[in-house]
């Protein structure tokens, strides 16, 4: 008899996990679904069962808090679930001035982006090791890469994100764990975002892409084992321009592009 293996997704209630979800369960890939006590996580499992047939699991927990976190993993093993795949995808975004954020925010942000994380990976490890391949994709953002006002404690996660990545992959590569990073740009992933990524410049609004198109990219490039995992042409642009622009030109750009977008405590 052939054990059953599960994909556990976190944040998986809406957004761009509910797309990474639907992907998986598209390629028939068992699952594991986490989020905060919400109808739409129970909703979205028992739409994907009778879609897709194949086995979810929804669990409900708070994964800002590290007891969050820990009883994730007891729940998990006491229902003898075995996760062949990780993807740490929950995550807090803003776009608000340092000096604009109370410390309660910028806590649970930390918290949630990076010490979730962190916490799951590890907990996770022995149950991904069991497995002849594994594999764990981290979401980060494109804003890792640069130096964004309105995004420095956001974007300092995703800089966490992006480096325990890549030096994990390189870790884990002996144990047959595939460790992948994707970092995506602006994604219409719930109304706030929407009109925030709208509300930018025209490089803004057009890189913006659909979270279920860059699901699709996530989940090839994870089973790939690919190890950066760059969504879009404007977007991998960007990431090249990087290279190529002189700093003061990239500051201005950068100052301007940032000040035109909405304030949010979601992107
Ligand atoms: N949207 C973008 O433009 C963009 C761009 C680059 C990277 N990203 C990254 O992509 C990931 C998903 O973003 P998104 O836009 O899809 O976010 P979202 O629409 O706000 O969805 C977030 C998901 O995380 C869950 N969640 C929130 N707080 C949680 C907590 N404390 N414990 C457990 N689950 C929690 C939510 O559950 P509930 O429904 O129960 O609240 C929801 O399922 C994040 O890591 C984000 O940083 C997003």
């Amino acid at each position: 008899m052939t054990t059953e293996t599960y994909t556990l997704i976190t944040g998986a209630s809406s957004g761009f996990g509910k797309s990474l979800a639907l992907e998986c369960a598209s390629r028939k890939m068992n699952l594991i679904l986490v989020s905060l006590p919400s109808e739409r996580l129970k909703e979205l499992a028992s739409i994907i069962r009778e879609k897709y047939g194949v086995n979810v699991t929804a669990i409900e927990k708070d994964l800002s808090t590290e007891d969050g976190c820990y009883s994730l993993y007891t729940e998990v093993t006491q229902q003898n679930l075995h996760v062949s795949t990780l993807i740490n995808n929950a995550g807090v975004g803003s776009t608000f001035y340092f000096y604009e954020g109370d410390t309660g925010f910028f806590e649970k942000q930390v918290k949630l982006n990076v010490l979730a994380t962190t916490l799951l990976t590890r907990l996770f490890l022995p149950l991904l090791q069991q497995h002849r391949h594994a594999y764990i994709l981290n979401v980060s953002s494109l804003s890792c890469f640069f130096y964004l006002p309105r995004k420095s404690v956001y974007g300092s996660t995703k800089a966490y994100i992006y480096y325990l990545s890549r030096t994990l992959r390189k870790e884990l590569k002996p144990f047959g764990i595939s460790v992948s990073v994707i970092c995506p740009g602006g994604m219409n992933t719930n109304a706030v975002v929407t009109q925030v990524n709208q509300s930018g410049t025209w490089f803004a609004r057009n890189s913006a892409m659909e979270p279920d198109t860059v699901a699709a990219v996530a989940i090839k490039g994870m089973l790939r084992k690919k190890e950066v995992i760059i969504p879009g042409r404007l977007n991998k642009l960007f990431k090249l321009l990087d290279y190529v622009v002189p700093s003061p030109i990239k500051n201005i750009a950068q100052q301007y592009q940032m000040k035109k977008l909405k304030r949010s405590d979601v992107v």
